[in-house]
């Protein structure tokens, strides 16, 4: 049976095992730029163990931005200080990937930290942080008290899937191996494919068909650029949680033509496209978005990554060996313990005595387990 330790391969690229660091959004960038933040933040995981380390949320456009500290790489100068983060995750052995997006109307945020409310004249004031104009598919604010924001003109539609390509260019330069294009949580790409939030009457909106065209275009966009050997995946919202909005039904037919377009796997969240309330549907618990990840593997044909409040390794080890996902994304859980994988590892067998460590940390760890067993405490 196929275990969370098992390597997988998706084109030419080759993952030591099966858990992914999931795109956390760290805001501490400025202008877009990365900075050592981010190499450390990031680096941490690398030491870890971690298979696959998603860099956060990164805008192609800085109008594309939720917050003013967004990662940005719609400017080839910010390809120089990613670099050095790609290489130290590859060179101790684990793949670089980044998640590409765009906030669409959810742009112009204050950070959660400062409310996760809009920015306006008062974050001037605090942070010389300026509010800016958003831009969707419809003319819908996210919120009460969020800017309308203007409908996408067919130029900005076209500007925003050169955008797309050319970060997807500046993301083979900067050194990574995957890109996850964001597609979920209510961010530009999914709100074309949510009939919520897309009311379009052209050929970007109506039918499921049409809401699907600008997530189909942004991965031929993408997958122009992107060498044929490095994997394609889309972060999905496996349902909106919402009457009116996608279903699972539904995201297992855009994950289909995702299939066909070169996208190689899905990353199943749900949810987002509402307000701030949380959809009453929605029941957290343990693993509650594996179910979608399962169906969407069997029924569309394609790899997936399950994630979402899955910190057990046991668990993690059950889904894998199921075949309900063929990945494993976290966050939270590795925020708390970046060693998370090679303690999991211990634990389900597939190391012994720290070998998976690098030596520099495993050496003495092994030394001191001996003494705590010699000491009899364990
Ligand atoms: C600090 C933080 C930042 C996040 N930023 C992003 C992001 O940039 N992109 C994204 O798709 N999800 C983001 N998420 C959601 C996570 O990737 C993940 O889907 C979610 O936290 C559920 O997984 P967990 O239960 O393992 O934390 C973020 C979560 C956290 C905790």
């Amino acid at each position: 049976m196929t275990g969370l330790f098992d390597p997988i391969q998706i084109r030419g690229v080759s993952f030591k095992n099966r858990i992914a660091v999931s795109p956390m959004s760290q805001y501490r960038a400025k202008g877009g730029y990365a900075n050592d933040w981010h190499l450390v933040h990031l680096g941490r995981f690398a030491l870890g163990g971690a298979g696959l380390i998603f860099a956060e949320a990164t805008a192609v456009e800085a109008d594309g931005r939720r917050t003013h500290g967004d990662l940005g790489l719609w400017e080839d100068g910010q390809i120089e200080l990613l670099l050095p983060v790609t290489k130290f995750i590859s060179k101790e052995g684990s793949v670089a990937g980044i998640q590409l997006g765009h906030a669409g109307r959810k742009a112009s945020e204050r950070r959660p930290w400062h409310g996760e409310t809009p920015v306006d004249e008062q974050d001037i004031e605090n942070r010389k942080e300026a509010p800016w104009e958003a831009m969707a598919p419809s003319a819908i604010p996210y919120a009460e008290g969020w800017q309308t924001p203007m409908e996408m003109s067919e130029t900005q539609i076209e500007k925003t899937l050169q955008a797309f390509k050319s970060a997807a260019r500046r993301s083979t330069e900067a050194g990574f191996r995957v890109i996850e294009i964001y597609a979920a949580h209510g961010f530009l790409v999914h709100q074309f494919l949510s009939p919520i939030t897309n009311k379009r009457t052209d050929k970007w909106g109506g039918d499921a068909q049409r809401r699907c065209r600008f997530a189909i275009e942004v991965a031929r966009a993408v997958r122009s650029e992107w060498p044929e050997e490095y994997p394609l995946t889309f972060r999905l919202s496996a349902t909106d949680w919402l009457e009116g909005g996608l279903e699972v039904e539904d995201v297992i037919d855009i994950a289909r033509a995702l299939a066909g377009e070169g996208v190689d796997m899905i990353d199943c969240s749900t949810g987002g496209i509402g307000g701030r309330k949380r959809p009453r549907r929605m029941k957290i618990a343990q693993g509650f978005q594996v179910p979608f990840a399962d169906r969407i593997r069997q029924e569309a044909g394609i790899a997936t990554m399950a994630v979402g409040c899955l910190w057990d390794a046991k668990a993690c080890q059950v889904i894998i060996g199921n075949g309900n996902a063929d990945m494993i994304a976290m966050a939270r859980e590795l925020l708390d313990d970046p060693n998370w994988p090679l303690h999991a590892a211990a634990e389900l067998g597939a190391d012994e005595g720290y070998s998976m460590w690098h030596s520099e940390f495993g050496w003495w760890l092994d030394k001191r387990e001996r003494l705590i067993r010699k000491l009899g405490l364990r």
